[in-house]
């Protein structure tokens, strides 16, 4: 048995610690090592999308990094939307805008809207369509998920228009 690594994070605004073989997937430790399930694994190549979290304010792939590469990082997982009980303004668009169907891609797809949202709080269809296509769908046709976007980007500026 290899080495196992000492690690030290935050997730999702905790600090969590874990020891781990230099091999294992960061998307494995999020799932089997502290018990965030939210992330899904799909391709596990970097296609699908499905693992999307935050690593230090920026999206990335956590089925391409290895649990050593995110030691000392913030992170952020879908179970880190919520806050005191409450979904985000993006999980309730989803829900009122049949924004998922199986649900599989709709970790991946919260957090790369999350991210968008953060960068361009007023995109256009254009921008939602290209600021999610990192992400694929295989149930919705991507419709609901665009006008989700767009009723969710409205309520976080206020329900301004
Ligand atoms: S599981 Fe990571 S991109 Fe598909
Ligand atoms: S809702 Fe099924 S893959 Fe997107």
């Amino acid at each position: 048995m290899s080495e196992q690594r000492q690690l030290r994070l935050v997730v999702n605004g905790e600090v969590r610690t874990g020891q781990v073989e230099p091999r294992k997937l960061l998307v494995d430790f999020l799932r089997e090592d502290l018990g965030l399930t939210g992330t899904h694994v799909g391709c596990e190549h970097g296609i699908c999308g499905a693992c999307t979290i935050l690593v230090n304010g920026e999206a990335a792939r956590s089925c391409l990094m290895l649990a050593v590469q995110a030691d000392g990082a913030e992170l952020l997982t879908v179970e880190g939307l919520a806050r005191e009980g409450r979904l985000h303004p993006l999980q309730d668009a989803f829900w009122e805008h049949h924004g998922l169907q199986c649900g599989f891609c709709t970790p991946g797809m919260l957090i790369a809207a999350y991210d968008l949202l953060q960068t361009n709080p007023t995109p256009t269809e254009e921008e939602i369509r290209a600021g999610l296509s990192a992400v694929l769908c295989r149930c919705t046709g991507y419709h609901g998920i665009v006008r989700a976007v767009q009723a969710a980007a409205e309520c976080l500026r206020g329900g301004e228009e």
